[in-house]
C-alpha cells in the first residue's frame, strides 16, 4: 500500500487518495507561522427577541455606555435580580444552525464573493469555529461536530456531548447563579439606545441576542459564520461594523500574580479566540469580588492578548490556534465528500486523543431542516 493511503494525519492530498481516518491535535504540530485570515466583513444581522422569535434586523443590539471614569468606580451588585428576573432560555430546545439558515435563505440571492461563492463555503457558528481554535490547548471539555455538504456548501453544527449533557442537567445552583452574573454584567454596561444609560431595573432574558453575519476566510477556506455580539460602542473610533463590537466578560478578581498567570494562560486564550474570529478588538472585563461585586473594570485589546503569554512556556500560541482549524477544516472538506443534506459525518474529540469521524444518515444526526432544503431547492 501506498504511505499517502495509510496515514492518518490530514495533508494535501491528490485526487485518488483517501480521506485520513484521524486528526491529530498536538500544539508542536501546529507551530508554523501564522495562516492567512481575512479581515472579517460584516453581511448582515439579525435579531432574537425575548421568546427566541427571529427578526432580520438589529433591534437586540445595544450600545456600550460604561460608567463615568472619574470617582469611585463601579460597584455592580451581580446578585441582584437573582432569581426573580431571570428568564433564562430554555437550554433543551436544540436550535442548530436555523437561525443562520434563516438568514442565509433571505439573503442568499445577494451575497457578495461573485456566483459559487456560497457554493464553496464553510457555514458555522463562530461559537464552533472557537471550539476549534482552542482544541489544541484544551484538557477538560470534547466537543462533536456534524457536518454536511449540500450544494457544495459545508455546513458545520454542534452536537451536544453526552458529557456535556449531564454536567448541563447537574449543573450546581452555584453555576447557574454564575452564568446569571455574567448577563447582569452586561445590563449594567449596555443601553438600549446609543443616548440613554443602563437600566439594571428589568429582567435579564438571555433568550435575547443579536447577532453579526460575516464573511471571512481561512486559508483557503471561505467562511459565512453568525456570532453573538453584546454591544457596540458609539463612540468607537470606526463606526464600521465589526470594528465598533465591544465583549463583555466577568471574571475573578484577582490579588497574587499565579492567579493572573493562570488567567492569561486559560480564559484569555477563550477570550482572544472568540473575539479575534469575528474581528472584535477590544473585551472589556468587569472583576469580581467574592460578595458578586464589580469594583473594577479592564480593557483587553483583542490584538495584544498573546502579548501577555508570549515568554511563557505554557502560553498558548495563536498561529497553532488557526493552523489547527485551518488543518480541521481540511480534513472535514476532505472526508464529507457526497453531497446529501440527510448525511452526517459526525466529527468527535476527547482532550489527549485524535479527533476521529463516524458516518450517519437521517435522524438523529440529520440537522438540515426540510424548509431550508426544500426553498434551496427551487
Ligand atoms: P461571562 O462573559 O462573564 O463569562 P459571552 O461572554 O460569550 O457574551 O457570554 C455571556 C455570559 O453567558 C457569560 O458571562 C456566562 O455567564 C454565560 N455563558 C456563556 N457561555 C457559557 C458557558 N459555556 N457555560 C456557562 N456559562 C456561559
Ligand atoms: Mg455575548
Ligand atoms: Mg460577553
Amino acid at each position: 500500500k501506498r504511505r499517502a493511503e495509510e496515514a492518518d494525519v490530514a495533508e494535501p492530498r491528490n485526487k485518488l487518495a483517501r480521506p485520513a481516518l484521524s486528526l491529530p491535535t498536538d500544539p508542536a504540530l501546529y507551530s508554523g507561522p501564522f495562516p492567512f485570515y481575512r479581515r472579517p466583513s460584516e453581511l448582515g444581522c439579525f435579531s432574537l427577541d425575548a421568546q427566541r422569535q427571529y427578526h432580520g434586523d438589529a433591534h437586540a443590539l445595544r450600545y456600550y455606555s460604561p460608567p463615568p471614569t472619574y470617582g469611585q468606580g463601579p460597584k455592580f451588585d451581580l446578585r441582584d435580580g437573582y432569581p426573580d428576573r431571570y428568564q433564562p432560555r430554555d437550554e433543551e430546545v436544540r436550535e442548530g444552525l436555523d437561525h443562520l439558515l434563516r438568514w442565509l435563505l433571505d439573503h442568499r440571492g445577494q451575497l457578495e464573493g461573485g456566483p459559487g461563492w456560497l457554493a464553496g463555503a464553510i457555514v458555522t457558528w463562530r461559537g464552533h469555529l472557537t471550539k476549534l481554535l482552542t482544541t489544541p490547548y484544551e484538557q477538560q471539555e470534547g466537543w462533536q461536530l456534524a457536518a454536511s455538504r449540500f450544494q457544495g456548501t459545508l455546513y458545520l453544527s454542534e452536537v451536544e456531548t453526552p458529557a456535556a449533557r449531564a454536567q448541563r442537567l447537574a449543573r450546581p445552583p452555584l453555576l447557574r447563579e454564575l452564568m446569571y452574573m455574567g448577563y447582569k454584567f452586561e445590563q449594567y454596561m449596555c443601553a438600549d439606545k446609543p443616548e440613554s444609560s443602563p437600566d439594571p431595573s428589568g429582567d435579564v432574558n438571555t433568550n435575547v441576542a443579536f447577532c453579526s453575519v460575516l464573511r471571512s476566510r481561512l486559508g483557503n477556506h471561505p467562511l459565512l459564520f453568525s456570532g453573538e455580539v453584546d454591544c457596540t460602542d458609539p463612540q468607537a473610533p470606526s463606526t464600521q461594523p465589526p470594528t465598533c463590537y465591544v465583549e463583555l466578560k466577568t471574571a475573578k478578581e484577582m490579588h497574587r500574580p499565579g492567579h493572573w498567570r493562570s488567567f492569561y494562560r486559560h480564559k484569555l486564550l477563550k477570550w482572544w479566540a472568540q473575539s479575534f474570529l469575528l474581528g472584535v478588538p477590544n473585551v472589556v472585563a468587569g472583576f469580581r469580588n467574592p460578595e458578586g461585586f464589580i469594583c473594577s473594570l479592564k480593557t483587553f485589546p483583542t490584538m495584544e492578548m498573546f502579548e501577555y503569554v508570549r515568554n511563557d512556556r505554557d502560553g498558548w500560541n495563536p498561529s497553532v490556534c488557526m493552523n489547527f482549524c485551518a488543518a480541521f477544516l481540511s480534513f472535514a472538506q476532505n472526508t464529507v465528500v457526497q453531497d446529501d443534506p440527510r448525511l452526517v459525518h459526525l466529527f468527535s474529540w476527547e482532550p489527549g486523543s485524535p479527533v476521529t469521524v463516524s458516518k450517519h444518515q437521517d435522524a438523529p444526526y440529520a440537522f438540515l431542516p426540510t424548509w431550508y432544503v426544500e426553498a434551496m431547492t427551487q
